[in-house]
């Protein structure tokens, strides 16, 4: 770089950086992120692109200084296609003097102001591409300049730690839940000693009756049996099911790492393996047993066909249960391969569960298979 930042934007980058670390919220700080930027470089308007999980399209697109009347105007958020496609494609900053002349431009939607200049950084997490800050029409100046880009391209370093860090704080919480489970499990506990002795003391006064007046004695005991009874009931449901329900979860953590780890011996390496989400709370145990089955059918698929060097699964839990086992190897089967029981069995222990099996082929070759359903 020709140029370096001088020491008020540097002081600038420093006050961006230290508002985006203060938020621990994922969607408010991507949208600090991307003010910050706006107002770091002096740009008119402002996009915070995130990719979705194939890293090929944009899932989320957040701006500013475009107002909700215009938005409404121009309607679908872009998917990632032309300029914005071409950081998509090749994760490193792009600046141009008029983003209109480049020949991957195809134009604006109607109701989309006219922009010209054009910076765009890409945002990494660790080695993965979390999406793009987009820049345009800077204020001040005809183009952006290289001490723009240093300084976007800083932001975005601090803003993917601040992102990893916000996720981590998500996936910390989530574990909460547990500890949220094992207070419920107390607190039901205590409710029903509560009932014990509520039932105790009615047997007593039955006890007092007895002589005096045997009938209504004996209908007092009854309805404290049947009361004892289902005060049983409610300690197992409500004792037994929950701590049950909390040692499946802890164990489909455990069965999934335990797959990944047992797949390295024919694969030759150990798959990567990301999980997110609330995979240890938010996931019905039917789901997780086919889940399982899935995943390593998945895997003993990768292992016989893929010729593969490199695995990904990805474990993710939000509005669904999605599973993604991506291969680098020779791609997905065609239309006249032979369906073995392998896709048959998948395909319809999605569909049992109301969800799908997609097999396409990966963003950089190989094969893709997309296993997704509702929680449950
Ligand atoms: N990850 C992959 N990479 C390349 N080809 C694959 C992959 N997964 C499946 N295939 C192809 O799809 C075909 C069908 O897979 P499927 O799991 O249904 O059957 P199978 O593995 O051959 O046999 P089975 O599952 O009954 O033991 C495979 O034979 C293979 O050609
Ligand atoms: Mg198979």
């Amino acid at each position: 770089m020709s140029s370096f930042a001088g020491p008020r934007s540097l002081r600038q980058l420093l006050d961006a950086v230290l508002t985006i670390g203060s938020d621990l919220d994922l969607a408010a700080m991507l949208e600090r992120i991307i003010q910050s930027a706006v107002g770091l470089v002096d740009a008119t308007y402002g996009a915070l692109g995130v990719l979705d999980d194939t890293g090929t399209r944009l899932a989320q697109f957040i701006t500013v200084g475009i107002d909700d009347e215009t938005h409404k105007k121009i309607g679908n958020l872009p998917e990632g296609h032309g300029i914005l496609g071409l950081l998509i494609v090749d994760a490193k900053p792009l600046r141009l003097p008029d983003l209109n002349e480049h020949p991957d431009s195809y134009g604006f939607p109607p109701n989309h102001p006219p922009m010209r200049s054009f910076l765009g950084v890409p945002i990494r997490l660790r080695d993965e591409v979390f999406g793009n800050l987009y820049l345009t029409d800077k204020k001040s100046a005809e183009v952006f300049s290289d001490v723009d880009e240093e300084l976007v391209v800083g932001l975005a370093a601090a803003a993917g730690v601040a992102i990893d860090n916000a996720r981590l704080h998500t996936k910390v919480r989530d574990l909460g839940l547990i500890e949220d489970r094992e207070r419920i499990a107390r607190d039901l506990h205590d409710t029903v000693v509560q009932r014990l002795f509520a039932t105790g003391m009615s047997l007593e006064a039955s006890a007092r009756l007895v002589r005096s007046d045997p009938s209504s004695a004996i209908a007092r005991i009854e309805l404290a049996v049947d009361d004892l009874d289902l005060t049983v009931k409610h300690i197992r449901t409500a004792i037994f099911g929950l701590e049950q329900s909390r040692s499946d979860d802890r164990h489909l953590r455990d069965q999934i790492m335990g797959l990944v780890r047992e797949a390295a011996g024919p694969l030759g390496f150990e798959p990567r393996l990301l999980m997110d989400g609330p995979i240890d709370t938010g996931i019905d145990s039917r789901v997780g047993n086919e889940l399982v089955a899935t995943l390593r059918e998945a895997l003993s698929n990768v292992a016989r066909h893929a010729q593969a060097s490199r695995v990904e699964v990805d474990v993710i839990v939000d509005g669904d249960v999605s599973l993604a086992v991506i291969d680098d190897g020779v791609g997905p089967p065609g239309p006249e391969t032979r369906r073995g029981n392998g896709l048959t069995n998948m395909t319809s222990r999605a569909e049992h569960l109301g969800g799908t099996l997609e097999i396409t082929e990966g963003s950089s070759g190989g094969t893709l298979l997309r296993w997704r359903v509702p929680k449950g």
